[in-house]
């Protein structure tokens, strides 16, 4: 018997009596021709074994066992540090239902290419099989994908992000539906190769979504959203189509708990471009003089949303964990965030202290005398250089996070009360204002647009529409999504109120006009009384804002009602170029455009007129 026809007829180590998984595992390890094959299943034993395997290798550093116990380091490949829009495909028969918003690749003729690559791919290395849920075991807003890959690295991961192991399987049962996802990192291993502490491939690279038989091809990267498939892979871009086909919602929105004084609590969900601030707003401690406030988690990337009987709009999140952005994070901004990353937590691409402890950009005001970069060069801080890499990221287990909400994993999900829309803008786009009625908000967020940051590869500070914070992870035509949208807000009874804000509006210096982080508070306050009916607002042309009064502004000081008019403003000059821009979004999206955005643009247009 060679040795790949015995690895093709080695048993999982668990009972499996899901006939046509274990027939996609043997097709695939055909294909790939792994040395080896392993089941996941999940327990804490197998991470911890995982991790020490990594350890030797080279590929995680352990971190000093007092002050950061059960945690890692890795160091990405220099070419592998964020997401890759332009390699990034959806596959399918006809084009334009990918969209202008995506690259778009034939079916067939994507199968045919990655079927090439992935063709001994494996050789030299280990194939795990990673069963996941995203979202609560059992609950009817969950589904199950099983990914395969070469990478341990990215198995420990999903161990972290979602709900892993043999119990999934065992919910599969003999016939369950799984989302198939397949990945490897492109870099087989010819016999007594020595591996690389990252392999990934150094110029190939294809993240492949097939919608129509709802599958997930991944080469060449072993980074973030490229690699741990469960997240924008299936969780935004196949969901969304999923979301499309069954009446419901797949979007790059936090879910976060308010909770009054007196105890009323309303949850919101809310839609920020890449580091654009979700995780910091879903972990907001309220500022000492809003006493008696309470913010709770659900989750800080991705919320599923299906209507409920009563008429509502419920939530999950679909996730177990937090990939969250390092650099800025720091007790001031995010303290909720450090002290979740205090113990068994994987970083990736931070900075590494002498005493073998992790640090950032923005952790600490001083950065240490010495440190390792994130490149394991030596590094001080006269150096003309980074320490961390800019998108360098934390791995942990929402378990871990102290405001985490006692509803995260109900089954149920928990009901909406608003959306709410931010990007990173310089100018145009007001602190907050509530749009008029449903399709208003959803023309608000079909065309927000945001500076680019360095989630994704390429260049950082562009301003791009970003409809929804959902341009990169929209798995099908942006028209029909406009759509979809339009119709999900009229078939439920109670759809939740929709807002806009933006934290990062700018003076003429380039400075940041508002303190931003916990105080944000004093927005999601008004959002509260708003959906609750209590809060006054002034008529303008974008929707009803604020007036100075409705703000509550106890203990906030140095900031001017001179400074929130300068936040405030709605500039008419600047606003009719803002118009501009959306007819040159619509332009490209005309083929499936809703007529419904149209006129909404026109009766925008009018008003700025007058
Ligand atoms: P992804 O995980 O990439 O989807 O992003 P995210 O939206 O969760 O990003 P995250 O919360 O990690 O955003 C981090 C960036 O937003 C950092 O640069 C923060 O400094 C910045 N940020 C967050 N909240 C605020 C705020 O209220 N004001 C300002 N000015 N910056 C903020
Ligand atoms: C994002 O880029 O929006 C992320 C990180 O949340 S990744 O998982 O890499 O997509
Ligand atoms: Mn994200």
């Amino acid at each position: 018997m060679t040795q790949q026809t015995s690895v093709l007829s080695k048993a999982p180590q668990y009972p499996v009596k899901h006939k046509k998984l274990l027939a996609w595992v043997k097709e695939i390890a055909e294909l790939c021709q792994p040395d080896d094959i392993y089941w996941c299943d999940g327990s804490e034993e197998e991470y911890d074994r995982l991790c020490a395997e990594m350890v030797e290798s080279g590929t995680l550093i352990p971190l000093n066992e007092e002050k950061r116990p059960r945690s890692f380091l890795a160091r990405s490949n220099p070419a592998d540090v964020a997401r890759v829009e332009e390699r990034t495909f959806i596959c399918c028969e006809n084009k334009d239902d990918a969209g202008p918003n995506n690259n778009w690749m034939q079916t067939a003729k994507a199968k045919s290419v990655l079927k090439d690559l992935f063709k001994k791919s494996m050789k030299g290395r280990t194939m795990y099989v990673v069963p996941f849920s995203m979202g609560p075991l059992g609950s009817h807003i969950a589904h199950i994908g099983v990914e395969l890959t070469d990478s341990p690295y990215v198995a420990a991961n999903m161990k972290i992000m979602t709900r892993m192991g043999q119990k999934v399987v065992d919910i599969l049962g003999e016939d369950g539906e799984f989302v198939p996802c397949l990945h490897s990192v492109g870099h087989p291993l010819s016999p007594g190769e020595k591996d690389d502490p990252w392999p990934c491939h150094p110029f190939e690279k294809y993240i492949c979504h097939f919608p129509e038989t709802r599958e997930i091809w991944s080469y060449g990267s072993g980074y973030g959203g490229n690699a741990l498939l469960g997240k924008k892979c299936f969780a935004l871009r196949i969901a969304s189509n999923m979301a499309k086909e069954e009446g419901w919602l797949a979007e790059h929105m936090l879910i976060l708990g308010l909770e009054s004084p007196e105890g009323e609590k309303t949850y919101v969900a809310a839609a920020f471009p890449s580091a654009c601030g979700k995780t910091n707003l879903a972990m907001i401690i309220p500022p000492e003089s809003m006493k008696g406030w309470k913010v709770t988690t659900i989750g800080d990337d991705i919320a599923w949303i299906k209507p409920g009987k009563d008429g509502r709009l419920y939530a999950i999140n679909p996730e177990a964990g937090y990939f969250g952005v390092a650099p800025g994070t720091s007790e001031k901004t995010n303290l909720n965030a450090m002290r979740t990353l205090e113990k068994n937590c994987i970083f990736t691409n931070v900075a590494l202290t002498p005493d073998g402890d992790v640090w950032w950009e923005g952790m600490t005001d001083e950065p240490p005398a010495e440190l390792t970069d994130w490149r394991g060069r030596k590094w001080t801080p006269d150096a003309d250089r980074r320490a961390s890499h800019a998108n360098a990221r934390f791995t942990v287990s929402a378990s871990q996070c102290p405001s985490l909400d006692p509803a995260w994993d109900d089954p149920e999900g928990v009901p909406i009360s608003a959306f709410i829309f931010g990007g990173r803008r310089a100018s145009a786009i007001p602190l907050v204002f509530e749009s008029f009625n449903w399709n208003f908000g959803v023309y608000m967020a079909a065309t927000m647009g945001s500076e680019t940051t360095a989630a994704a590869a390429g260049d950082v500070g562009d301003v791009r529409r970003d409809p929804m914070a959902m341009k990169p992870f929209c798995g099908y035509h942006m028209g029909d999504y406009f759509n979809h949208w339009l119709q999900m807000g009229h078939i439920v009874e109670n759809a939740p109120q929709i807002f806009c804000v933006n934290w990062f509006r700018t003076d003429k210096d380039g400075k940041f006009i508002w303190p931003g982080f916990s105080e944000n508070m004093r927005v999601l306050k008004w959002i509260f009384d708003r959906v609750h009916g209590r809060a006054t607002a002034k008529q303008t042309n974008l929707g009803w804002m604020p007036n100075y009064e409705d703000i509550d502004w106890t203990g906030l000081d140095g900031f001017s009602e001179k400074q929130f008019n300068e936040l405030m403003e709605i500039d008419a000059e600047i606003w009719k170029h803002e118009l501009e821009t959306h007819e040159e979004l619509f332009e490209e999206l005309k083929k499936r455009l809703p007529r419904e955005m149209v006129l909404k643009r026109e009766l925008l247009t009018l008003s700025f007129m007058r």
